[in-house]
């Protein structure tokens, strides 16, 4: 593993090349194994940034840094585990000192649908990784969000997440679970608290619809490609929208 002293020489160097005036932007990617995640990890290297990518599986912690160690670094961590605020932090202290994204991407769904399929320990599983893994994420990463001139914390949200759809059927109750409407509510909910809390701190907190993106989770009628989904992402978090915002990837604005 290369070690923070090896890794800033790298980026000491990348320095030396730009003429002095920028540094390698660094980025904070979960659930960056498979789907959306694993096309924001590679569109984020490829614009330069070191990735730091929080996978669950040994094989992915494997398959990711035999791709770029000095670019990409996972670690192994599920987000649901309340040991990840400190084993996240104390890896980001040690690999990297300042951090300018953080997207909350990992997310499963339930599979019980309507209020007699909703089964309990779905509901807290799926609280967990929506709502509790991007809190824990959040408070590992903020003291190093904090050393960033503009940092941003995109949360990983749905369509499925607006109330004002959801009442006014804008989005077709039969096709999500309770528990994922709720939990991806609740992240919405926790964009909304974070980014008035961090307001004046130059950290701006948005929630995302990726869109109907094509993956494992995505819906049958899934029309956009996870390279595509990832491309509008970043070129969100790059741009200088608002923070406390809820929008699709495209930049539209949606309802809460
Ligand atoms: N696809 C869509 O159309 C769509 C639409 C709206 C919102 N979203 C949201 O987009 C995000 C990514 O979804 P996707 O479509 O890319 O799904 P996906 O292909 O199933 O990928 C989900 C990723 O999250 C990881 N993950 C799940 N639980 C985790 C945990 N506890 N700790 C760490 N990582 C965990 C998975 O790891 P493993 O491989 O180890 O399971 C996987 O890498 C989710 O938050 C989802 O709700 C997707």
């Amino acid at each position: 593993m290369v070690n923070r002293q090896q890794r800033l020489k790298v980026i000491e160097g990348n320095q030396q090349e730009t003429g002095g005036n920028s540094r390698q932007p660094v980025a904070v990617v979960t659930g960056a194994g498979k789907g959306i995640g694993r096309a924001l990890l590679e569109e984020l290297h490829a614009r330069g940034y070191l990735v730091v990518a929080v996978v669950r599986s040994l094989a992915d912690v494997r398959e990711l840094f035999s791709l770029a160690p000095q670019h990409i670094l996972p670690i192994r961590c599920d987000v649901t585990e309340p040991s990840t605020e400190v084993v996240l932090k104390e890896f980001l202290e040690s690999q990297v000192g300042t951090i300018d994204l953080l997207i909350n991407n990992a997310g499963f769904g339930a599979t019980g649908y309507g209020i007699t399929g909703l089964d309990f320990k779905e509901l807290d599983n799926v609280l967990a990784v929506s709502c509790y893994g991007p809190i824990r994420c959040v408070r590992a990463c903020l003291p190093f969000m904090k050393a960033s001139s503009r940092a941003t914390i995109i949360n990983m949200s749905s369509r499925f997440a607006s109330l004002e759809w959801v009442a006014s059927g804008a989005v077709p109750h039969e096709q999500a679970t309770y528990p994922y409407r709720i939990a991806k509510a609740a992240m919405n909910m926790f964009t909304s608290c974070l980014s008035i809390e961090l307001k004046g701190s130059g950290i701006r907190v948005l929630s995302v619809d990726p869109g109907k993106v094509k993956t494992r989770f995505g819906p049958r009628d899934a029309d956009v490609e996870p390279a595509d989904a990832a491309k509008a992402i970043v070129d969100l978090a790059e741009k200088n929208v608002d923070t406390g915002i809820f929008v699709h990837a495209s930049g539209e604005k949606l309802p809460w």
